[in-house]
């Protein structure tokens, strides 16, 4: 039996932050970095990885041989869990695991090998899933790995991205259109070297903070509720200034989303500026209002608009990771090269830049 290739991709939000908290919408682009799986049908799920280091060894149904599974396996096992749940047959996969993710940059690397290790399961076992109904079970796969309640992003981009495009996703009706990207921008991802773990952040805790401020709202549909409303609720204690603060980035978030979205499609100078505007506000609301940013993010942001960035702000799940700049493509290493010498050190690990282009989603390469 020859083996298959299985290709599933990292994504950058460019704006829509933990919006999928709350059903907003997001704007996400698949990217050149990713996941590579290269697998042939076996009995068991035998994956190895020389880059991701160990093995994850487990039964067709994702069943551990061992108590537990640890580290990367345990996505594997996960997923296999999850489409077992779908009516997957058990069929197992044995083969090689490399990824050219950076692992804690905020470039969803978890995403992109529950997607890859998805793909590969569905297809052995002739089990096909549209790229939606697995991007959600790759998504509960990550809530059952890590305990985690994330949104549907990652998983979501990874599987629907489009070469040169990046992604508008309700992730409340999951309906979702392509907006082009100027072929002459390219998208500057600068990792702070503070490595993020969706675990051990403040993810969830700001996930329960949403829910209560919606909560007081319940009988408003989330995106329709309007800031002077939070203000008035805020003012008369009917909601607390935490919940407050939450519900605001995620309602002007929504909107800056569709604003940008708006502008990409008529990239002219003046709309290239007002995406750098809302950006920046992007950036400032994550910081303010949702409280997930960090003094490495907020000072390569400054960098990166001092040295000539288009646009830029923190992206992904916050507390470290990484930030998007949007540059020209002829000035984008020149760029990195810049905000990477004012970063210095910072005393932790070193910032790394990645020049990418959107790129098409998951699938099989062969
Ligand atoms: C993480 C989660 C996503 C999303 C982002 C923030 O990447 O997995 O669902 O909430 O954070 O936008």
């Amino acid at each position: 039996m020859s083996a298959h290739v299985f290709w599933a991709p990292g994504r950058v939000n460019l704006i829509g932050e933990f919006t999928d908290l709350a059903g907003g919408p997001v704007l996400p682009a698949a990217l050149d970095l990713g996941v590579r799986i290269e697998a042939e049908v076996a009995d068991a799920i035998d994956l190895c990885s020389h880059e991701l280091g160990g093995r994850a060894q487990l039964a067709a149904d994702g069943s551990p041989y061992e108590s537990e599974t640890r580290g990367w396996a345990r996505y594997v096992a996960a997923v296999a869990v999850e489409l077992s749940l779908l009516g997957r047959p058990a069929v197992g996969i044995e083969g090689e695991v490399s990824s050219t993710l950076p692992i804690g940059a905020g470039l969803s690397s978890s995403a992109a090998l529950e997607v890859a290790v998805g793909l590969a399961l569905c297809a052995v076992a002739e089990f096909p899933l549209e790229p939606l109904e697995l991007a959600q079970a790759a998504r509960r796969a990550e809530y059952r790995a890590v305990g985690v309640p994330c949104g549907i992003l990652d998983q979501a981009a990874s599987l629907l991205g489009r070469a040169g495009h990046a992604v508008l996703l309700e992730t409340g009706s999951l309906a979702f259109e392509f907006v082009p990207l100027p072929a002459d921008i390219a998208l500057l991802i600068v990792d702070s070297g503070v490595s993020r773990r969706l675990e051990s952040s403040g993810y969830a805790s700001r996930q329960a903070e949403v829910e209560r401020g919606l909560a007081a709202f319940a009988e408003r549909a989330p995106l329709e509720i309007t800031p002077a409303e939070i203000d008035e609720r805020e003012d008369k204690r009917a909601l607390d200034p935490v919940a407050a603060r939450r519900l605001r980035h995620v309602i002007s978030e929504a909107d800056r989303v569709h604003e940008v979205a708006r502008l990409l499609h008529d990239p002219s100078p003046a709309n290239l500026q007002r995406i750098g505007e809302v950006f920046f506000a992007g950036h400032e609301s994550v910081r303010r209002d949702w409280e997930a940013s960090t003094p490495e993010l907020d000072c390569l942001v400054d960098l990166a608009r001092e040295n000539g960035a288009l646009a830029a702000r923190m992206t992904g799940g916050g507390f470290g990771g990484s930030i998007i700049a949007l540059a020209w493509a002829d000035q984008a290493s020149g760029l990195a090269d810049s905000v990477l010498s004012a970063y210095g050190d910072g005393g932790g690990a070193p910032a790394k830049a990645y020049v990418c282009h959107a790129s098409d989603g998951a699938g099989q390469i062969s």
